[in-house]
């Protein structure tokens, strides 16, 4: 490696200490790196980002693709391609951890045999002290290890490790510093986008691994996320999905120099809601997650107004039973949620409800289990996704007595079997109907076909071609298919 890329205190004393200024400089200086790789090996060195979880990692994902292809790396679809492997972990139950150790192992045969390959491993699981250590023993072949709340790091880690700096760099952070601003992002859509409204959670539901690898709530500040849209827009995007483990709570906390400091209290979800509907150019916007205990009236009304905005709202109750649920420190009952559900049905009586599902929390008993499928049946869902739970170190249900797993496995195929059965009743209640479906790719089985989305999330499948992608257009829905629909393009 050329010696003029060490970091030397020479070089040190010109970079910039505020970002994203230090990152851009990071940037400029991996570029002049993968500029002399492309002239030794007469091609951009590749890369492929391996996306675990939610869609808030997901989002991730593009910001680090950004990055790299501003460096000069081209991306590749195939893993098994790739100069530079990254894995954008999740670690919200424990069959996430064992996939990763897996993808790892095969890895590293293919990095002994390809010369100059690089692996980093970022996300969620990375904020678990015990699992850094693990790589750093074991997998001493991983290059660059990061965590959540330094991500956007990822040109300054990768220089230390080009630079020939560290044999491996390490670089996880136990609380946030700062949100960071205006770096490049590769989205995967040109006509969708996620924007990240709020980073972390506060509500330790007593299962969960997110408030402890993502951090304390704190929101982006309105301005940045209304310009961040409005530039969206500029570019093509029609549709926004706004990001957040709790949207509801956006606005409660910011975080400044490190501190977190509490907000305005008349500005929140709701008017941040209605003022991303009036920026031009936006035609759909959705949002996820709702907490159920704090979903209030005045987003309902919202919605009601917004013709923009989704009908669909993702509302996990994860247990119909309120003593579970208090176990859970999910801080509302059976009947809170039966009501949110009839006064959100009662102003949006179209609305497609979606939510996730859990099964098997420890001391849950058979009249538990009977509570959630009354939920279930209860709240005509279009989607549900079923969980098995699964014990995280470090939370306090870990502490408690765990269920026999035979017992949790029978329990969660009949709840499973109740969710598929009115799930498939409810989502095909729109059959026979004509509905505006964005377009968003060639059909993947089908040739001849294109895939879109209505309003309510639901997938609609009917024949179309390339130039249809990224618009628009009116499908008729032949076809109920239990989670989706085959359907044909009307002019209607
Ligand atoms: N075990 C199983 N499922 C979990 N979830 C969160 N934590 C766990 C866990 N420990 C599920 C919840 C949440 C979804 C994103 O993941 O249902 O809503
Ligand atoms: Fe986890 Fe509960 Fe926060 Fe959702 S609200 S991320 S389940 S702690």
């Amino acid at each position: 490696m050329d010696s003029t890329h060490i970091l030397n205190n020479e070089i040190e004393e010109q970079i910039p200490v505020n970002e994203p200024a230090r990152q851009e400089y990071f940037m400029d200086k991996c570029h002049e790196i993968v500029e002399e790789m492309i002239i030794k090996n007469g091609k951009a060195p590749t890369f492929h980002v391996s996306t675990f979880g939610c869609q808030m990692n997901a989002h991730d994902s593009e910001k680090l693709s950004g990055i790299l292809e501003k460096i000069g790396y081209a991306e590749t679809e195939e893993e098994s391609d790739a100069d530079f492997v990254i894995y954008n972990t999740c670690t919200v139950r424990e069959n996430a951890n064992q996939k990763l150790y897996g993808h790892l192992g095969a890895l590293k045969k293919k990095k002994e045999s390809t010369d100059g390959m690089l692996i980093g491993i970022c996300g969620c699981m990375m904020q678990q002290p015990e699992v850094v250590d693990v790589i750093r023993g074991k997998y001493r072949f991983v290059d660059i290890v990061f965590g959540t709340f330094n991500f956007y790091k990822l040109a300054e880690l990768l220089y230390k490790r080009l630079s020939g700096e560290e044999s491996q760099v390490i670089e996880v952070l136990a609380e946030p510093e700062k949100n960071v601003e205006n770096l490049p992002e590769k989205r995967k859509y040109t006509f969708k986008s996620g924007v990240n409204i709020m980073y972390g959670c506060n509500n330790f539901c007593t299962y969960c691994i997110v408030p402890y690898v993502r951090g304390r709530e704190r929101s982006r500040t309105p301005e940045d996320i209304l310009s961040e849209i409005k530039c969206l827009a500029d570019s093509g995007v029609i549709e926004i999905m706004l990001l957040g483990q709790n949207v509801n709570s956006y606005g409660v906390n910011f975080l400044e120099d490190s501190e977190i400091i509490n907000a305005n209290p008349d500005y929140g979800f709701p008017e941040l809601l209605e003022d991303v509907c009036k920026i031009d150019g936006i035609k759909r916007v959705r949002f996820m997650t709702s907490h159920p205990k704090d979903l209030s009236d005045k987003l309902i009304d919202v919605i009601v107004r917004n013709p923009k905005i989704a009908r669909q709202i993702h509302l996990p109750f994860q247990s119909g039973s309120t003593a579970i649920l208090k176990a859970m420190n999910r801080r509302y009952t059976k009947e809170d949620y039966l009501a949110l559900v009839d006064r959100i049905r009662a102003k949006l009586p179209n609305v497609s409800l979606t939510t996730d599902i859990m099964v098997g929390f420890p001391g849950e008993t058979d009249e538990d289990i009977q509570d959630t499928i009354d939920v279930v049946r209860y709240a005509k869902y279009d989607q549900a996704f079923t969980f098995i739970y699964s014990i995280r170190t470090g939370t306090p249900a870990a502490k408690m007595e765990q269920l026999p797993e035979d017992l949790v496995n029978e329990r969660f195929n009949r709840v499973l079997s109740v969710v598929r059965e009115t799930c498939a009743e409810t989502s095909a209640r729109f059959e026979g109907q004509t509905k505006e479906v964005l377009v968003e790719s060639l059909n993947d089985h089908m040739d001849g076909y294109v895939t879109g989305r209505m309003d309510n999330n639901i997938l609609v499948h009917f024949p179309g071609d390339e130039s249809l992608i990224g618009q628009f257009v009116n499908v008729h829905l032949d076809e109920a298919k239990g989670f989706y629909y085959l359907g044909t393009r009307t002019e209607e």
